[in-house]
Order: structure tokens, then C-alpha cells, then sequence
């Protein structure tokens, strides 16, 4: 890991954001948790994709599916049979390698349709190039291709052949299951979209950079259904759109770029990615694919059932093409903190402080008494702190330590107000009664409100 990337983990840790999965017992390979703050910031996340991917939209509904499925499922969908990585061992040290990312790295594009045979050709070709990222031996194993849907169990608990059900691995396949339930119960027109975050789980040969490639994530994802052969125009709008959504998040526009994906996954007729500039270079953020009528035609073909969609003004029936936005919250969480995280001067001290929107923000504003020894501060603040929380859930209190240090910390989790309760709020200066100062994150400067107009400030704000 860079300097970055360790500040930010240790930041994360430190301040509850991100947690280890697991780390009493040594935790679990590519498993995160969220802590206090973490959890805000994703809600925060989440909620303003959901505002702009369902509520923002007219024809676009949301859907929470199971995530279990009929095993069927994702056979229909190709995971079963080709969802898979080529793997590798070090023979030196046991280390796993995903030899499709290693090729990448020397600048050799390994094709996601290439046999086994194939793969192992390129890879015996660029060997000498290729070092065990542990011990830097050249000694690998041949690569084999690594099926990464993740098995369980359900139900039948006697036999012994009982078929595993496998837990999703890519969320939209609810989706795909739910469109005729959507189409017959709420009437859409096409085009039409169905919005969805949900959990998928893969089993990642090398998960790496933190929350970028973990076992298991959230996925962000709509599926536009569009008329077939329509989808040239939709397909530049929603990648535009994508891409001022993050801008609405305020990351700065030279860390994000577009990138068109050369080597085609199994589903998709064209592919491409919004990339980030993560600390270890840009990299793939979400993906924005062209599947053309390939899911519905499978699940078509599988299920029995017609999943054609019988246009309600002309009687005319097709099965819809697809377009699909997917990504990681994961993903986007790192990209939000990585974005925001800088170090700069305040009044002579170097300090930590997030910058993040503050619509984005764990905390929008922390209430505090300049003094905590001194009970008729403390209960004005207290009176300031309640009425501010039922208007504005996410308001924190905080009276340790000196004032200086209250905002040291909340500039570290990136709140974007600090307001503090004083001797002239309870009328020591008679026309300051019942003002506070308001302290803004980003220049530290500090100015008197009124009470009665923090809340308008801080939704201005938001
Ligand atoms: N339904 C399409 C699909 O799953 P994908 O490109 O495999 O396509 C979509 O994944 C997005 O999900 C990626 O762009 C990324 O944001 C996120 N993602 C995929 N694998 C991930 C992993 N192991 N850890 C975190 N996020 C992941």
C-alpha cells in the first residue's frame, strides 16, 4: 500500500468508518465491516443514488430482491459456467495470482472468452516478466480458470447431493427475475428502468486496495429496458449522466475518465467504465454495459416463460435490450474518502480534514459548549443540540477536550459545521444573545448566527 492509501485505511479505522471483518480472529480475506461513521456515510451514499436513480426519474422503479435464487438462475445467467478467473499458485510460496491482472500489468490483454489452453500460452510467453508479488520467484503453477460464484446451502438437509444455491454474483439477476412481476403489476412503458442495491459476493482469487475488490459488496445498479436496436443514443445518455452524478458528489473532475472496455464479458456488446483516480492510479469505479437482449433471452430459454414485453398502444412484442449502470458501494465509499482527504495549514498547525460534500457527510454539524464546566452553557447547548437533531438527524455533540480539539476531530471525519454555545449566546453581549459561532471546515473561519437560522444554513448547505 502507498502513503495514501495507509493514511486513509488508519483514518478509517481510527475515526469508525471502515473495520477489519472479523479481527479478534484475524479477520477474513476481503471482508470490511462499517463503523458508526462509516455507515452514515454509506446511508448518505446510498441515498443520493437511489434520489437521482428512482425518485429523480419517472419511469423508474425500485426493487429489493431476495438473494437467494432458483440454482437455475445463474446458469441461465452463464456465471455457472463462465464466471470464472485464471489462477495460478507461486510454486515457492503458495501465493495466488490472478494471471489475467499479472499479463495486464506487462501490458498483455488475456481475452475473457480464452480457453485454458489459450491463457496458458500467453502466460508461458511472458513468465520471465511476471514476479510472485510475495516471495519474487518466477515459478508458477498453470494457470486453471477459478469459478467465483460463492456456494451455499439451503433447505434440504438430509441428502447429501443436495445442489448447492449459490449467493448472488452480480445483484442484477434479481432484476432480470422480477421484470415480468414489475411489467404486469405496474404497467411501465418502455423505456423503463428498475433500480436496485444489492449484495453480491464473489470469490475474489486476490482481493486487494482495501474496498476496491472485496468477497463481498454492494452493487448499485439499473437496468434501462429499451426497444430493441435503440440503444446508441440511451447508451451515451446514461454513461453522461453517470458521470454527473459523481461530479454531484463534488470529486474532482480530473480524477474521473471514461474508459471502453477492449475485451467484452460474456453478457455485454459493449462496455465501459467511469475509472477514479484511486491513490494507485486510475482504475475501474463502475461499469455501464450494453447487454443487449442476451439476460432476458436466457432466462427466456431457461425458465419456459415468455418474458417478451407486449407494447400496450400497438400491440407490437419484443423482448427489451438492456442497459445497465453497475457499481460497487465500495467502491464509491473509497472513492468519496480518497477524493476528500487532504492535509493542509490552519491558523499555523498542519491538520487532517475530509472534504467532503456535505450533503455526503457522516455528521453535518457538531454542537459543543465552550466550556463543559459550566452548566448554563452546557444546557443552552444541550437546548441548541436537540432542537438542531429533529430537524437534521446526523448532528453530533462533543464536549472533551479543549474547542481546538473538537475540531481537530471532526475536521478529520469531515463535518462541515462545528457550532459552539458561549457566554454571549446567553446575552453577555446583549445584541449577541442567542447567536452562536458557526465554524466552516474548509477555511476554519468562524461567524455569529442566529439560532433560530442554523438549521436554514445547514440545509443550504446540504
Ligand atoms: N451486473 C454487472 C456486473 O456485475 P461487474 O463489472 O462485474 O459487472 C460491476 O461489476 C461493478 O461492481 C464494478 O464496476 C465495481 O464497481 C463493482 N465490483 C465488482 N467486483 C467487485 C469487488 N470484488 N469488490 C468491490 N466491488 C466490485
Amino acid at each position: 500500500m502507498n502513503d495514501l492509501m495507509e493514511k486513509i485505511v488508519s483514518l478509517a479505522k481510527r475515526r469508525g468508518f471502515v473495520y477489519p471483518g472479523s479481527e479478534i480472529y484475524g479477520g477474513l480475506a476481503g471482508i470490511y465491516d462499517f463503523g458508526p461513521r462509516g455507515v452514515e456515510l454509506l446511508n448518505n451514499l446510498k441515498h443520493a443514488w437511489w434520489n437521482a436513480n428512482v425518485y429523480q426519474k419517472e419511469n423508474f422503479y425500485g426493487l429489493d430482491a431476495g438473494m437467494f435464487k432458483n440454482p437455475r438462475t445463474w446458469e441461465a445467467s452463464g456465471h455457472v459456467n463462465g464466471f470464472s478467473d485464471p489462477l495460478a499458485e507461486c510454486k515457492q510460496c503458495n501465493t495466488r495470482i490472478r494471471v489475467d491482472k499479472e499479463l495486464e500489468a506487462v501490458g498483455v490483454t488475456a481475452d475473457e472468452k480464452m480457453s485454458e489452453e489459450e491463457i496458458n500460452a500467453l502466460f508461458d510467453a511472458h513468465r520471465e516478466e511476471i514476479a510472485c508479488p510475495k516471495c519474487g520467484a518466477h515459478d508458477f503453477t498453470p494457470a486453471r480458470k477459478f469459478n467465483l460464484l460463492v456456494k451455499s446451502n439451503l433447505g434440504d438437509f438430509t441428502s447429501e447431493e443436495s445442489e448447492p444455491v449459490y449467493l448472488p454474483g452480480e445483484a442484477c439477476q434479481g432484476i432480470y427475475l422480477d421484470y415480468k412481476n414489475v411489467v404486469d403489476s405496474m404497467h411501465p412503458k418502455i423505456p423503463f428502468g428498475i433500480a436496485q442495491i444489492g449484495k453480491a459476493f464473489r470469490n475474489e482469487i486476490s482481493p486487494r486496495n482495501f474496498l476496491f475488490r472485496t468477497r463481498e459488496m454492494e452493487q448499485a445498479d439499473t437496468q434501462l429496458f429499451i426497444r430493441p436496436n435503440e440503444n446508441k443514443e440511451a447508451y451515451e445518455r446514461i454513461k453522461q449522466e453517470r458521470m454527473d452524478w459523481y461530479l454531484s458528489l463534488g470529486i474532482h473532475p480530473e480524477n474521473l475518465r471514461f474508459k471502453q472496455h477492449e475485451n467484452l464479458v460474456f453478457y455485454a456488446k459493449d462496455a465501459w467504465d467511469i475509472e477514479y483516480k484511486y491513490p494507485w492510479g486510475f482504475d475501474e469505479l463502475e461499469g455501464i454495459h450494453d447487454r443487449s437482449d442476451y439476460d432476458l433471452t436466457q432466462h427466456m430459454k431457461f425458465s419456459g416463460v415468455d418474458l417478451s414485453y407486449a407494447d400496450p398502444e400497438t400491440g407490437e412484442k419484443y423482448v427489451p435490450w438492456i442497459l445497465e449502470t453497475s457499481v460497487g458501494m465500495g467502491r464509491i465509499f473509497l472513492a468519496v474518502l480518497t477524493d476528500a482527504y487532504s492535509e493542509d495549514e490552519l491558523g499555523g498547525e498542519t491538520r487532517v480534514v475530509l472534504k467532503l460534500h456535505p450533503k455526503l457527510a457522516p455528521v453535518k454539524a457538531m454542537v459543543s459548549p465552550l466550556l463543559k464546566n459550566k452548566p448554563e452553557l452546557v444546557a443552552k447547548a444541550r437546548e441548541v443540540y436537540a432542537a438542531l437533531k429533529k430537524d437534521i438527524p446526523q448532528i453530533a455533540w462533543d464536549d472533551n477536550g479543549n474547542i481546538g480539539k473538537r475540531y481537530r476531530r471532526q475536521d478529520e471525519i469531515g463535518t462541515p459545521f462545528c457550532i459552539t454555545i458561549d457566554f454571549d449566546t446567553l446575552g453577555e453581549t446583549a445584541d449577541l444573545k442567542d447567536t452562536v459561532t458557526l465554524r466552516d471546515r474548509d477555511t476554519g473561519q468562524q461567524e455569529r448566527v442566529a439560532v433560530s437560522e442554523l438549521s436554514g444554513r445547514i440545509r443550504a448547505a446540504l
